[in-house]
């Protein structure tokens, strides 16, 4: 963070100083939330959550090294106190990033914002100095967090933004104005919560309703949803996506036999040949999205090409692919699932698969339910279940109570009888089978909604041989 006063802080956040002996005592960053992430300089955040309350920790905090905490009382040691600890973090994100000249990108979607984060971040590195989320802080509070990470020497911020509720993407785009806004897509997830798809396009359009006259509205051209929101912006539009008449574009999009995706990239200023080192189809479209990114900021169709077939995953859990030392490959797709990315997933394990069926190995679908489909749910756990058999997956283990059920019965009604699709009620019996089934060559993916945890399945698959892998895994 740029260094602040502690009279200036609490101006600008509108609070009250209290127990502070010097009010031109600076912090110098960070601002944080856990008082174990405390180093000389920080300002700490004490938000009173349901296991703990952070005001419990301000002075263990100040003895650590933080100037001072923002509270919503006073705490014996220096504090700003403010009403709401969560507007006055956006307010102080919002002064900080206007004082700075950084580039802000911000980016939402039903599914791929993390991932697509995660590539822009990599493109734009390469670029300059760039502050992006560490994993999933895309909230109103993890998003002013990240914000105030940027210093003077920061060109680009890379913000997700993730949306529950109509008004929620107007709220993050109000603390940190983007001057890029782009929308990956319009999918089903927290469909139960929104009501429908179109409820949803209307909460991710508020990202580019949010952007200035001289701003980009990056716009995936395949999802109709998503084209549509071109009439919610004074911004300029580009289109990413596999459409013709797409500004980016991919072309020749096949999956690697390691189920890595491989195009040719196209931009308005040159080609380029893209190979990944993640996995999943679903990347083509992250990776367009990101591309769209890096041109606006001036990156060649080269420059880009290369960044994109070396970056790697950044993010835990989102298909981590790993090879055991006895020649069992588990991907880790656990963190969450909704039935865009279930398909995806579900693609790149065939892919995977025909490398492994010439050596004898099989596929495994380990997967759980996917949450918050509402009315769609049957529907949607029936056709994933089909999927997998049309794929051609070898077995099909669906973990959990009800909608595992209906996965079971998708594959079965599809011709998968027998012990090709089981139903198993748990991780742990999901474990068991596993251990005693798996062979060398097998390639196991495991996928559900974050509520299920399945990845202590990949895990104790994984702590079953203790080498490591051959370097397959994707990434940093
Ligand atoms: N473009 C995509 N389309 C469909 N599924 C995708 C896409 N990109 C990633 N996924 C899958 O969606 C899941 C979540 O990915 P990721 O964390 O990148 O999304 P997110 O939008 O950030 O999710 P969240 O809403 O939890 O923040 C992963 O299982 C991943 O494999
Ligand atoms: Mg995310």
């Amino acid at each position: 963070m740029i260094a602040l006063s502690l009279a200036e802080i609490a101006e600008i956040v509108g609070g009250q100083p209290h127990d502070i002996p010097d009010p031109t005592v600076r912090v110098t960053g960070p601002v944080v939330t856990d008082s174990r992430e405390i180093r000389p300089g920080a300002l700490f955040t004490a938000f009173a959550g349901e296991r703990a309350d952070g005001h419990d920790f301000a002075v263990r905090a100040v003895a650590d090294g933080a100037v001072a905490v923002l509270a919503t009382r006073p705490v014996g040691v220096p504090a700003i106190v403010v009403d709401d600890v969560t507007a006055a973090l956006g307010a102080l994100a919002r002064e900080v990033v206007e004082r700075l000249g950084a580039t802000t990108v911000a980016l939402t979607g039903s599914a791929g914002k993390t991932s697509t984060k995660d590539l822009i971040a990599q493109l734009l590195e390469r670029k300059g100095p760039t502050v992006y989320p560490a994993g999933n802080l895309n909230n109103e509070i993890g998003l002013p967090l990240t914000a105030l990470r940027a210093d003077e020497s920061t060109e680009h911020l890379v913000l997700e933004m993730g949306a529950r509720y109509v008004g929620d993407i107007r709220y993050l785009t109000g603390l940190v104005p983007p001057r890029i806004g782009l929308v990956l897509n319009v999918g089903t997830a927290h469909v139960g919560e929104f009501g429908s798809r179109e409820r949803i396009a209307e909460a991710k359009g508020e990202m580019v309703e949010a952007l200035p006259e001289d701003g980009v509205a990056v716009l995936n051209a395949d999802d109709p949803l998503v084209r549509a929101m071109a009439s919610r912006t004074k911004a300029r539009v580009t289109y990413f996506g596999e459409s013709p008449d797409a500004d980016i574009r991919a072309e020749n999009v096949r999956l690697t036999q390691q189920g890595q995706p491989a195009f040719t990239l196209h931009t308005p200023t040159g080609c380029g040949d893209v190979t990944m080192r993640l996995y999943g189809e679903h990347h083509v479209s992250n990776a367009l999205a990101a591309t769209a990114v890096a041109h606006e900021l001036g990156m060649s169709a080269d420059e880009i090409a290369l960044a994109l077939s070396e970056a790697g995953t950044l993010s835990r859990w989102r298909m981590e692919v790993t090879e055991r030392s006895d020649g069992v490959t588990i991907v880790n797709d656990a963190y969450n699932a909704n039935p865009e990315s279930m398909r995806a997933a579900l693609r790149a394990l065939a892919a995977m698969g025909q490398g492994a069926q010439s050596r004898g190995g099989r596929t495994w679908a380990v997967l759980g339910l996917m949450a918050e489909l509402g009315d769609e749910a049957l529907a949607e756990h029936d056709a994933v279940g089909r999927l997998a058999v049309r794929l051609n997956v070898s077995k099909l283990v669906a973990v959990g109570g009800r909608e595992a059920s209906w996965l079971r019965l998708g594959a079965y009604n599809e011709g998968s009888w027998g012990e090709e699709s089981v139903h198993v009620s748990d991780a742990r019996a999901a474990i068991d089978l596993l251990r005693s089934e798996l062979r060398p060559g097998d390639v196991v993916l495991v996928k559900a909604s974050r509520s299920v945890g399945l990845e202590q399945v990949a895990q104790a698959l994984l702590d079953d041989t203790s080498a490591p892998s051959d370097g397959r895994g994707a990434g940093r």
